[in-house]
C-alpha cells in the first residue's frame, strides 16, 4: 500500500513551528501499526474478543490469577516482539524541533521509550513494571522475550519473593486510581501547552479523556490524528483523518523538513 502524503493546513504548520510547549497524548492507535492490538477497534480490538471486566480488574485477578496473568503474558510477548513504528519515531523526533515537548500515553507498552522518547507520562501503568498484588514490592521479569503463549492460556503468576503473594501486571485496572504523580504531571502538561496533539485514542476512558478538554479550555490549539471519528472531533481545531504512522512523520517533515525513512 503506497503511503499517501497528507496535505497539512498552513495554520497547523505555523502552530507547530511557533509552539512554545507541545503536549502529545497517545492511545492504543499509536501502537496499532506496530502490531499491538487496540482495545475497541471492531473485530481486531482486545475488547471485541475479551470481556474487559473478566480480565482487567483486581477482582478478576483475585478470582483467576492464572487467566489474567496468562493474558498479560500474551500481551507482553506481543509488545516485546513489536518494534516502534514511524509514529513513535516521529514523536521522538518532534522533541528535537520544539522548545518543550511533553508526552502522555495511555499505553502500557514501552514503544515510545524504545523509539527514543524520554520522560514519558504513563497514565495507565507499564506492562514491564509488575509488582506484588499483596505488598506492592516491584518485581522484575526474567531476561529475554517469552514464547508468545496462545491467547487465553492460563499461566500461574510468580510468587512475590518478599511475601509470597501473587505478582500482578504493572497496569492500572478498571476501578483502580491512576498513579497520582503521573496524573499531576499529565494535568500540568495539558494546562501548560499551546499545542495539544491527540493521537490514536477513542477518548472514552476517564479521567485521561479530560486532558484534551483541559488543554483547549486554557487556550491550546488541538490537533487530532485518527483514521476514525471520535468524541474529540468537535473539540479539535484540526482533524487529520489518517493513521499515526502516516500522518505524524509527514507532519514533522512538512513542518521542519526532517525526513523519515519510508517504510520498506
Ligand atoms: P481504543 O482501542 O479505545 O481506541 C483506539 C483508537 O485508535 C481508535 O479511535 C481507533 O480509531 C484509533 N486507531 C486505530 N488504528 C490507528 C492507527 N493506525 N493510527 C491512529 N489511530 C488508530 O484505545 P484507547 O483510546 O487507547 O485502559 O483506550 C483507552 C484505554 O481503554 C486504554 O488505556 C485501556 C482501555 O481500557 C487501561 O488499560 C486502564
Amino acid at each position: 500500500m503506497d503511503d499517501i502524503t497528507p496535505a497539512f493546513p498552513d495554520s497547523l504548520l505555523t502552530a507547530l513551528r511557533t509552539a512554545r510547549h507541545v503536549t502529545v497524548f497517545t492511545g492504543a492507535g499509536v501502537s496499532a501499526e506496530s502490531g499491538v492490538p487496540t482495545f475497541r477497534d471492531a473485530h481486531t480490538g482486545l475488547w471485541a474478543r475479551f470481556d474487559a471486566t473478566a480480565l482487567a480488574t483486581p477482582e478478576a485477578f483475585e478470582a483467576d490469577p492464572a487467566l489474567v496473568w496468562g493474558w498479560y503474558e500474551w500481551r507482553r510477548a506481543r509488545v516485546m516482539r513489536a518494534a516502534p513504528n514511524p509514529a513513535h519515531v516521529a514523536i521522538a523526533a518532534l522533541a528535537r524541533h520544539v522548545p518543550a515537548l511533553s508526552l502522555i500515553t495511555q499505553n502500557v507498552d514501552d514503544l515510545h521509550e524504545r523509539a527514543g522518547s524520554a520522560s514519558v507520562i504513563h497514565l495507565h501503568g507499564r506492562l514491564m513494571q509488575p509488582r506484588c498484588f499483596r505488598c506492592d514490592t516491584p518485581w522484575r521479569y526474567p531476561v529475554g522475550i517469552p514464547e508468545e503463549p496462545e491467547e487465553g492460556r492460563r499461566i500461574a503468576p510468580p510468587d512475590c519473593p518478599r511475601c509470597a503473594g501473587p505478582i500482578r501486571p504493572g497496569v492500572v485496572w478498571f476501578g483502580e486510581p491512576l498513579p497520582p504523580e503521573e496524573w499531576q504531571r499529565a494535568v500540568g502538561a495539558a494546562a501548560g501547552c499551546d499545542l495539544f496533539i491527540t493521537v490514536g485514542t477513542s477518548a472514552m476512558v476517564y479521567p485521561a479523556a479530560l486532558l484534551p478538554e483541559m488543554a483547549a479550555s486554557q487556550g491550546a490549539k488541538v490537533l487530532q490524528v485518527n483514521p476514525q471519528p471520535t468524541a474529540l472531533d468537535a473539540l479539535a481545531d484540526w482533524n487529520m483523518l489518517g493513521t499515526a504512522g502516516q500522518v505524524l512523520p509527514a507532519l514533522v517533515t512538512a513542518a521542519f523538513g526532517e525526513a523519515f525513512p519510508t517504510r520498506a
